[in-house]
């Protein structure tokens, strides 16, 4: 319930609310909402996703010695790149040979530059990824269906946490209202989280480009 919420929370649902109603709606992601994207194609999604996580989550790592908000909030589980791994070997696909696609690449050099000038808006992006999970455990019912997976890997991206999401989903909100937060900080967590949504639909767009896959 967003009364639970702290205001910095509040805030990034309020004030991306339009951008998830976009991400919701994307092509690719009522496509596999339907069950009607390819199974290449939903590798590939899952191959530009594991570069993001992968270029994200190191860069947490690092800056988590020197932001508390970064340390006290984000857990080692929530780190998505070994689920990732653990689905492309599923579906047979090699980490190193995976070449980022245009928008990727935009993606992960501003994920680079933000860890150097102002490493707490990492926090920003890594709340989309994270809170992607909520809505993540329908698609995965889907994506059962369309692979003919169990779950487990090639489903471990879409629904890391089973029967622990709505619990884990709670920590994260609770371990955030332990922080504090500036005005300005909170700003530019708004602006990181915006632009991580406008990434994620620039990715699936080139994917469903005609030359991307
Ligand atoms: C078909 C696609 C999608 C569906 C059906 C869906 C559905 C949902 C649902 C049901 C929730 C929980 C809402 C609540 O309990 O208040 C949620 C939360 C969320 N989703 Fe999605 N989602 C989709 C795609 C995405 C994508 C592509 C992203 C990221 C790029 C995303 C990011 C988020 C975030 C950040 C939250 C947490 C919002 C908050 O409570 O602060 N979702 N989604």
């Amino acid at each position: 319930m967003s009364s639970d919420r702290p205001v910095i929370m509040q805030r990034l649902k309020a004030e991306t609310q339009d951008l998830h109603d976009s991400a919701e709606k994307h092509e690719l992601q009522r496509r596999l909402m339907k069950g009607e994207l390819p199974q290449e194609l939903f590798a590939a999604h899952l191959a530009q996703l594991f570069l993001v996580h992968k270029t994200l989550e190191t860069a947490i790592r690092a800056a988590q010695a020197n932001v508390t908000q970064l340390a006290t909030i984000i857990k080692g589980y929530q780190f998505q790149e070994p689920y990732l791994l653990e689905d492309l070997k599923h579906f047979g696909v090699d980490p190193a040979s995976i070449a980022a696609l245009p928008a990727t690449q935009r993606l992960l050099d501003t994920i680079t530059e933000t860890a150097s000038a102002s490493p707490l808006a990492l926090l920003g992006f890594h709340y989309v990824l994270e809170g992607s999970n909520n809505g993540s455990k329908y698609i995965a019912m889907a994506a059962a269906k369309a692979y003919q997976l169990k779950p487990g890997p090639g489903l471990r991206y879409l629904d890391p946490y089973a029967d622990n999401q709505r619990e884990y989903w709670g920590q994260f909100i609770a371990d955030t209202a332990r922080c504090a937060f500036t005005d300005a900080e909170s700003d530019q967590l708004v602006g990181a989280a915006r632009a991580m949504y406008a990434a994620i639909a620039d990715i699936s767009d080139d994917l469903l480009a005609p030359s991307a896959v």
